[in-house]
């Protein structure tokens, strides 16, 4: 957050550099099942981030001494690969990526049926790809498929998105310029269901009405965001049960013969 309200991000027309109005998000793919060992999977692009999210559990949880009799406990890696930023990153956690996975399995440990599964561990892996901002709220959009893909009881899915200040006014989903010389970057994460806000943090000042106006603008963008979340499940079924379908003629002819 450089602060630096002289950089112009957004034009006279209220056109942002990558032609975005305030209020507009960055394209959205997600598609879910899409690693084969994996338990559960998702695959998303918010713009150019490329986040991967795999899901292994409910399993034993390993040391036994993290093991809690009531519970389970949700165990998220946030890891953003060398090669997905412009300079190399150093392999390896750092500050950033265990603040990261720190609070994105918090947020799950709230919206998972952690109680139906004492003693086990859910652990959910987040590989960044290619990064330009807003790459926890990508991970955490894609890691809520995934656990929905392992088919793991949940109180709803939860999509995510930042909403930042820029020159200014408050814009939706900041990518990489806006997130660097921006005055404000707020991620957030909801559960669509309740309205809660499970996940959200500051970087940079807003005013209590900015705030206000990003909060909102943030819930509305997590809305469709889960339109689509619950679309690519609904893909992933549907191609399950054409699959199904077509080897089910198969087994009936091995039973008889
Ligand atoms: O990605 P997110 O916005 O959730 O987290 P951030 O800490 O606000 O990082 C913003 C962006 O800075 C990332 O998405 C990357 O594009 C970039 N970044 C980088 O280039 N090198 C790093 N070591 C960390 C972040």
């Amino acid at each position: 957050m450089g602060g630096n309200s002289n950089i112009k991000l957004i034009d006279d027309n209220g056109i942002r550099i990558d032609g975005r109005r305030v209020d507009e998000l960055r394209p959205i793919k997600i598609e879910a099942g899409v690693l084969k060992r994996a338990d559960g999977s998702a695959y998303v692009e918010f713009g150019k981030n490329k986040v991967l999210a795999a899901v292994y559990g409910p399993r034993e949880c390993h040391p036994r001494h993290m093991q809690d009799p009531s519970k389970a406990i949700v165990q998220c890696k946030y890891n953003m690969i060398s090669f997905s930023v412009s300079d190399r990153k150093r392999p390896g956690p750092d500050r950033r990526s265990v603040e990261i996975s720190k609070i994105i399995s918090e947020a799950f440990e709230y919206v998972v049926f952690t109680e139906n599964y004492p003693r086990t561990s859910i652990d959910v892996y987040i590989e960044v790809l290619q990064a330009n901002a807003g790459t926890r709220c990508a991970g955490l959009t894609a890691a809520s498929v995934a656990l929905a893909d392992a088919g793991i009881p949940m109180r709803d899915l939860v999509p995510s998105v930042a909403v930042g200040k820029v020159n200014d006014q408050i814009v939706l989903d900041l990518q990489k310029e806006e997130d660097n010389f921006g005055q404000a970057d707020l991620p957030l994460a909801i559960i669509p269901r309740t309205g809660e806000v499970i996940l959200m943090q500051m970087d940079g000042h807003m005013t209590k009405p900015e705030f206000d106006k990003a909060l909102e603008m943030g819930v509305g963008a997590c809305k469709k965001i889960y339109a689509l979340q619950k679309d690519a499940l609904a893909r992933r079924y549907a191609i399950e049960k054409v699959i199904d379908e077509a080897e089910e003629p198969a087994a009936e002819q091995t039973a008889e013969g």
